[in-house]
């Protein structure tokens, strides 16, 4: 059965890979109801911690996307009884047989969240096996930081033909001051040392909501986590951890793009199911731009009737304005009245969507971390392509936008971090298909 499950697996994100293509025809504006899926930077961490308990977990609130689907083949690999059920959106975990934690090249190049393996083995295994991560195109990625990490705690860590060894006689609690508030490496330190002898302090820890979200499911597995959310995590070591049941919060990265997708029509939706507070920076933004936000509990209105002004957007780490929306908010600039100027501060990769854009007639120009929008009268639809999650997120924004019709390649990129795209753009009047 897994094997047929893995096969079918790999078939259908084959099938993914090669063949698909979204066609767009833009023009029309979005009205309706969006429903947020689960926030898929939770997810990619959550479902890897799962295994620190070594007994049956319940993952509720998923996003049915192409990260999640690889996450339970690589568990499937490992051993884990591991089943997501896209409609239930819910993932059933029992990794109480797996005896090691080990993900080869073929599965962990998949995504960049495979490192959290190396955090969870060392929380369950004291030891892990995993293949360097792969993930977007967007910029070096280092992984000093974990690294820094994992041998604080009293890893040995070992870097051989592309294979990631961490292992621990002892994981002794430590202080540990990060270089930069990096997310990643603030989420598979916590994992490495909920099970560590003593306290362990994480100093200019990262502060992004899904670091919170992490934390809770930690400690609702027994985890003693406090400060989550803050530059200062403490992580009191447990002894024993059990399963536990647990939903995911929002995701505020897909909120803001259909926000942005939204203020790109002049189209007027609800954008259900999400965190407002997690929203304040883009929302404070779209704002800015002229466009009317409006929050009702779980829920915000977002109105564009006017025409939209131009903004600046420095990127910056949590609560800062999120390097994830940068792609898909700089193609909603291309048509803002006046001159943006956008700094992308986390990532010097992260402009791969800005000739594909000017493919579009858009007027750009980008200097090392910098890019500079001239506002145009309007975008023509064109043959483009995604070059990565977000990239290709800022190809539908202006797909959407544009005069006529846009074809967009490389849909597996966007397929990675929003679930049923086209679906849910039907659902608020778009034109547009999968081929
Ligand atoms: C996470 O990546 C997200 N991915 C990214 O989302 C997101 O852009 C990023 O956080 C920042 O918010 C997942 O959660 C799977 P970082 P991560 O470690 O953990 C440097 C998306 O589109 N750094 O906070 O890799 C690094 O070079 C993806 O959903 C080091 O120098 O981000 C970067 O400049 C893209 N050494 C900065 O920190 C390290 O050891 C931020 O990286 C680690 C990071």
């Amino acid at each position: 059965m897994v094997i047929a499950n893995r096969l079918y697996v790999s078939i259908e994100r084959t099938g993914n890979i090669k063949m698909s293509k979204l066609l767009i025809e833009g023009g029309y504006k979005l009205k309706g109801k969006v429903n947020i899926g689960g926030f898929k930077n939770a997810a990619v961490a959550i479902i890897p911690a799962a295994i620190i308990a070594g007994d049956k977990c319940i993952i509720e609130n998923l996003p049915n996307i192409d990260d999640v689907h690889a996450l339970e083949n690589i568990l499937q690999q490992m051993g884990t009884d591991a089943k997501f059920d896209p409609d239930k959106k819910t993932m059933f975990i029992d990794s109480s047989k797996i005896e090691s934690c080990h993900a080869n090249y073929d599965v962990a190049k998949e995504l960049r969240a495979s490192y959290y393996l190396l955090g969870a083995g060392l929380g369950r295994f004291k030891k892990a096996k995993v293949a360097f991560p792969g993930g977007c195109d967007i910029g070096s990625r280092p992984i000093d930081q974990h690294i820094k990490g994992f041998e604080a705690l009293g890893a040995k860590v070992k870097i051989n033909h592309g294979i990631i060894e961490v292992e621990a006689e002892e994981l002794i609690g430590t202080e540990i001051y990060l270089d930069v508030a990096s997310v990643g490496a603030t989420i598979n330190i916590m994992m490495a040392a909920v099970r560590a002898k003593g306290k362990t302090i994480i100093e200019n820890a990262a502060k992004e909501p899904h670091i919170v979200d992490v934390a809770n499911f930690l400690n609702s597995m027994g985890a003693d986590i406090k400060g989550a959310g803050t530059d200062v995590i403490r992580i009191y070591g447990v002894e024993k951890m059990k399963g536990s049941t647990y939903s995911v919060i929002p995701d505020q990265i897909e909120a803001g793009t259909y926000m942005v997708m939204t203020a790109a029509t002049g189209g007027d939706v609800i954008i259900d199911n999400v965190i407002p507070k997690h929203l304040e920076p883009i929302t404070a933004k779209l704002k800015e731009m002229g466009v009317k936000i409006k929050e009702y509990g779980e829920s915000l209105r977002v109105v564009a009737d006017s025409p939209l002004k131009k903004v600046n957007i420095k990127t910056l780490v949590y609560p800062g304005f999120p390097t994830d929306l940068q792609q898909p908010i700089a193609a909603l600039l291309t048509i803002a009245k006046g001159t943006s100027i956008v700094t992308e501060t986390i990532y010097e990769g992260r402009f791969k969507h800005v000739d594909e854009l000017k493919r579009m007639g858009a007027k750009i120009k980008v200097d090392g971390r910098i890019a500079v929008i001239e506002g145009v009268e309007g975008l023509s639809g064109a043959k483009v392509k995604a070059t990565d999650l977000r990239a290709g997120a800022a190809l539908v924004v202006a797909a959407l936008i544009a005069d006529g019709t846009t074809e967009i390649s490389n849909v597996h990129y966007i397929d990675r971090g929003y679930e049923i795209i086209e679906e849910k753009l039907l659902g608020l009047g778009a034109k547009i298909k999968r081929e």
